[in-house]
């Protein structure tokens, strides 16, 4: 009989989100015509925007023609897309990419886990507490960890604790770490690092000999010009940090799927006899070995996100969900919750009313408001008494969803 890889059998629970939908799905199975409003996974409800929509079509038209059709692309995207991305995100800000440089996904959430593939298991691996799941779950899967504590921490990963106390922005860590994963602005807290954190971080990363995992997927919500987009705007990131951005909620992407992640050519780890090796050429045989590119259409479609109509039309849509954003925050500190992110971000994290647990909040909310969050303890054992909402839902909803929660 074959065997399964048994690191799995670690994983706690389900992964958070398909979990929240059960639970949704349960109560709206019981009470059918409760009309339920979703604050809950950061999907994207405005529609794509027309210029990407224009793109989008002749992408379709040209995969119907002879003559321009597109069959397997370059497994690390089309240039087309990678010279807009260079110039548009990084050089704009002072940052010069290679085309080698940057890979063409079809997602941030696959990346963060995937790139993990390169790194050997001995690796200690620090992560934020609370913090995307994947982060946590991917290594548990790799088998980089040992069993959870009853508290839900795995043995092995360093947890470096975010909390109000301080600002939700992780302290170095004092033991021995080679892989850290960052996220700014951060899903869940909405906190975000300023270039003197990042600078920390990427000094840290150099004195240690440690990689920085970077995940800059929310850098389009930033409304502060004095917070940093990518790591790289820090002096010496490219020797230490690899960066993944993400088209799905920046341009309305969930639903179409295209990403990238850039991996600079000078950042080396450790290979045998401790000799020092080159990771990105490790990234590219990895990606083009186990994928085969985003679609065309994606691609061109990604395009379109930085022409002077895309860029526009994409920055009203994230005004919009940061109106929303503005709106949760202010109600519900009215209401007399304490509120953090929702300012350089679209994730509003609270406190639960009277100490509640996020579980107990969640079904509270539920019942009383019909309105879905996700709790705070599904991203780590530090986020338990803590709530999530998203911005991304209409600005109607987002409305109704604010005076149902008074009445909670
Ligand atoms: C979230 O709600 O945290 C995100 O939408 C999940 C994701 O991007 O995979």
């Amino acid at each position: 009989m074959a065997t399964i890889n048994e690191h799995f059998l670690k994983l706690r629970a389900g992964y958070l989100f398909p979990e929240v939908s059960r639970r949704v799905r349960a109560y709206q199975e019981k009470n059918p015509k409760a009309k339920i409003i979703s604050l809950g996974i950061g999907d994207v409800t405005q529609p794509l925007p027309p210029a990407i929509i224009k793109a989008m079509k002749k992408a379709v038209d040209e995969m119907g023609n002879k003559a321009t059709f597109h069959g397997y692309g370059p497994e690390r995207g089309y240039d087309f897309l990678i010279d807009a991305i260079i110039e548009n995100d990084y050089k704009s800000r002072g940052v010069d990419l290679d085309r080698s440089e940057v890979f063409v996904s079809d997602g941030a959430k696959c990346d963060t886990g995937n790139i993990l593939d390169i790194f050997g298991l001995d690796n200690v691996v620090a992560i934020t507490d609370p913090s995307y799941p994947v982060y946590v779950d991917s290594n548990v899967m790799a088998g980089r960890t040992g069993e959870a504590n009853t508290k839900g921490q795995y043995k092995k990963i360093v947890y470096m604790p975010c909390t109000a106390e301080n600002g939700f922005i992780p302290a170095l860590p004092k033991s021995h770490v080679d892989i850290v994963f960052l996220c700014f602005p951060n899903n869940p807290t909405g906190a975000v690092a300023t270039k003197k954190i990042l600078s920390k971080w990427v000094d840290f990363a150099y004195k240690r000999q440690a990689i920085l995992l970077f995940d800059a997927a929310y850098e389009a919500f930033i409304t502060d010009p004095k917070i940093p987009h990518s790591i790289y705007e820090i002096e010496g990131a490219k020797d230490v940090a690899i960066e993944f951005r993400s088209f799905s909620k920046t341009a309305g992407f969930t639903g179409v799927r295209c990403a990238f992640t850039v991996v600079p050519k000078q950042l080396k780890a450790k290979g045998p006899r401790g000799k020092a090796v080159k990771v990105n050429p490790l990234w590219s045989r990895r990606h083009s070995t186990k994928f085969n590119g985003a679609s065309y259409i994606s691609q061109a479609s990604a395009a379109a996100v930085y022409t002077d109509e895309g860029k526009e039309q994409c920055r009203k849509i994230i005004k919009i969900y940061m109106r929303n954003a503005n709106l949760i925050h202010s109600s519900l500190a009215r209401l007399g919750y304490q509120v953090y992110g929702g300012k350089n971000a679209p994730y509003i994290w609270l406190k639960t009313l009277s100490n509640m647990s996020s579980w107990n909040f969640f079904d509270r909310l539920l019942q009383n408001a019909n309105v879905v969050g996700t709790p705070g303890e599904g991203f780590g054992p530090a986020g338990q008494g803590y709530f999530r909402l998203t911005a991304f839902a209409t600005p109607e909803n987002v409305k109704e969803a604010m005076g149902r929660f008074a009445g909670i």
